[in-house]
This record gives structure tokens, sequence and C-alpha cells, in this order.
């Protein structure tokens, strides 16, 4: 059994607090009497505080974080609320996002791209253990495990239940051997080690990628091996062209910048992670570093693909008017000109409406361009 420690979860305003006591005493492989001697308290205060029956009070947080050396902000884990995408590192955010996850995932892949990775460039001829981390629904077992040479494993770990119950139901009468856990990623103890971890579209929405990261090579065998499939919003932004518009890429590069520079300031979430991630797994010891990009071009017209795009791109033409105020705030918030949030507005709006009543001579050309990004544990 996995062990799963709570660290507290407090609300309020438009805050979101998140003490990670335990997390961290156990980053320095501490007992919770080992901490309470060191900061001259007792025991039964840290277990209450890991156990959400009562909070440290304001100096006693000062303290808790100068001794793990953290910022006051990145030990409760303090994050924005109200900037639109920041609630994507949140347990609560994703567990209603099945069917969007179910769409998305149609058209993300070409099959005989992803069997090539997988027979071809990583070879995996043995049955092997695998680990995703943020499974979702279990996507990436559901394209691994057939692929896979029989006697592997899929262990998924996600924080939402939905999505973790859904998985379970989605594998329950097939003959793979999987096993679903329900855990926040920053507090995973896996009890084994595995042959890979991988994880896809996961770290993009974190707060702290490093850290995931870090608990991936934790879980991986000497030998064994990590892989990253994640986006670059620059590329993913750059890549797209419909053909009832102008190809005009600059105007939301210029709005994206704003946005994605803030949120990478406030939250750590980092839009060009996908890049950055091989120079992460060296910094990290992994050997044979090697990167790719999923080669799927989505070409999407009246019949094919566009409710992905949409979807993928969260361009809701249900109610056009109120997502287009929800943009509107959040360009607003970040501080985002108002002559770009004018321009931005308007091609939404002609975006979605163009999309909406597509006909066979029109087009639409996506290049998401996700990268994936692998190396060995030595
Ligand atoms: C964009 S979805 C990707 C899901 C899956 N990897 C896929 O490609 O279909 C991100 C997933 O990460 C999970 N997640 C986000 N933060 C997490 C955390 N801190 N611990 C565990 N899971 C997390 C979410 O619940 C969600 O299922």
């Amino acid at each position: 059994m996995n062990t799963v420690n709570k660290d507290m979860l407090v609300t309020g305003g438009d805050e979101m607090i998140n003490i990670r006591i335990a997390e961290y005493r156990k980053k320095y492989k501490m007992t919770q009497v080992e901490l309470a001697q060191q900061l001259g308290i007792s025991f039964q205060s840290i277990s209450k505080w890991e156990t959400g029956v009562a909070y440290p009070d304001i100096v006693m947080l000062t303290k808790l974080s100068d001794f793990f050396n953290v910022s006051l902000d990145e030990f409760v884990g303090r994050m924005k609320k109200n900037s639109g995408d920041a609630g994507k590192d949140n347990p609560t955010f994703w567990g209603k996002k099945l069917d969007y996850l179910q769409e998305t995932r149609k058209d993300l892949w070409n099959d005989d791209y992803f069997e090539f990775l997988v027979m071809k460039v990583w070879n995996f001829v043995e049955p092997i253990d695998i680990v995703d981390y943020g499974c979702g629904y279990g996507y990436l077992g559901l394209k691994l495990l057939p692929l896979l040479p029989e006697g592997s494993t899929y262990t998924g770990i996600d924080s939402s239940l939905e999505l973790i119950e859904e998985a379970r139901n989605i594998f329950n009468n097939s003959s793979f051997e999987t096993n679903f856990i329900k855990c926040d990623i920053y507090e995973f103890e896996p009890e084994s080690v595995y042959d890979v971890a991988i994880c896809q579209a996961i770290i993009r929405h974190s707060n702290y990628p490093e850290k995931i990261l870090e608990k991936m090579v934790g879980s991986t065998k000497t030998g064994g091996k990590v892989i990253c499939i994640e986006i670059d919003r620059l590329t993913e932004e750059i890549g797209y062209f419909n053909s009832m518009m102008d190809y005009e890429p600059f105007v939301h590069l210029r709005v994206y910048e704003k946005l994605w520079k803030n949120e990478t300031k406030n939250m750590g979430r980092d839009y060009s992670v996908g890049i950055k991630i091989p120079s992460m797994l060296n910094k990290l010891g992994l050997v044979n570093i090697e990167a790719r990009v999923n080669d799927k071009v989505l070409i999407s017209n009246e019949k094919n693909g566009i409710n992905s795009l949409m979807e993928t791109r969260e361009w809701n033409k249900k109610e056009l008017e109120s997502s287009v105020s929800k943009v509107k705030i959040r360009l607003v918030e970040n501080d985002v000109d108002s002559d770009d949030v004018d321009a931005y507005i308007s091609w939404y709006k002609e975006n979605v409406k163009t999309l909406e009543n597509i006909t066979h001579t029109d087009m639409v050309t996506f290049f998401r361009g996700l990268i994936i990004s692998y190396g060995d544990k030595t």
C-alpha cells in the first residue's frame, strides 16, 4: 500500500494555501519527533498541523519555511485562483474534465508514430512496470499496454478521484495488470521502483515542475527510463492556421506573453516547460537524453477534428459571449494592453464563429508540437 499524507489545504478569498509540512519533513527524511525537537515544540503539534486538526500561526510558519530553506509563499503553496488557468494544479479541477480529456485525446497522436516510439525507439521487448504520473483516466495505459510484452504492468497516479474511478472502470474487465492510486504526486511515496516513469500533459500545468520530475526520477529503477510528453505553448500557438482568417499569430503572442510570464512569476506554472525538460532531466543526472516531437498535425474541416481542436484550445462556441467576458477579465487582470485585449477579443470571436460555420472548402491546420523527452537513470 502506498501511504498518502495529506498536507493541509486551506482556501480563503481568492487564494489557495497548501501547507506543505509533511512533504518537506519527508524530503529531509525527518520524523515528526525530530522536527519537533529542532523547533522546540511538541511532536503532537506537528501531527495536528499535518492532519489538518490545527494550523501553525504565522510566527511558526515563518520558522518552518526558514528551517526548510524555502520562501513562505512556496512553503504554503500559495497560488492565485482567479487568473484562468491557475486552477489546473488543483485536485478538483480535472475531476470535472473527463469529457474534455476524452475529446482532446482522440486526435492527439498518430497511432503509427506512438507504436514507433514504443517498439523502435524505446524498444520495450521485455515485460516492464510503468508508472504514469497524472494519469487522468488512463489514456497512456490504453495506448501502451496493447503494445507491451505480456506481463507488463501499468500504475496510474492521479489526484482526481473521479478520473481514477473512471480509469478503474475502463480497465476493470481487461486482461491487463493495472493499479490506480488516488494521490497527489507531490506526496506520492512508491513502495517499489518502476522500469519506466512516464507523464503526459501534467508538468505544464504544475506550479512545481521540478518536483514532479524529481518524483519521477525517484521512482525509477537504475537503468530505467523517465519519459515526459509535454507541451511548449509557444510552439503550439504558432502552429495554428485557419483558412477563413488572416494568418496573424503575433497579436496572440503579445497577449500570451503577459499571461504566461505572469503565471510563471506568480505560480511557477511554466508555459515553455516542454522545451526545457531535456535540460531539467540532465540536471537530475539522467543520461542518454533525447527528445522527439509528436508528429500529429491535425487538419480539421467540417467533418474531422473540429470538436477536439475547439476543446483543446478552450474555444467555447456554445456560450460565446460569456466565455469572451471571462477571457477579457483574465487579460485585463494580467495587465495586457487594452489595444491588444481588443484585437485578441475580436480575433477570438471571429475565430470561434468561423469554426462553427466551417464548410468543406475551409480548413484548419493545428500542430501542437508536443515534445517527448526521455533519458535513462544510472
Ligand atoms: C491534462 S491532464 C492529463 C491526463 C493524462 N496524462 C492524459 O494525457 O490524458 C492532467 C492530469 O494531472 C492530474 N494532476 C494535476 N495535478 C496533480 C497532482 N498534483 N497530483 C496528481 N495528479 C495531478 C489531473 O488530475 C489530471 O488528470
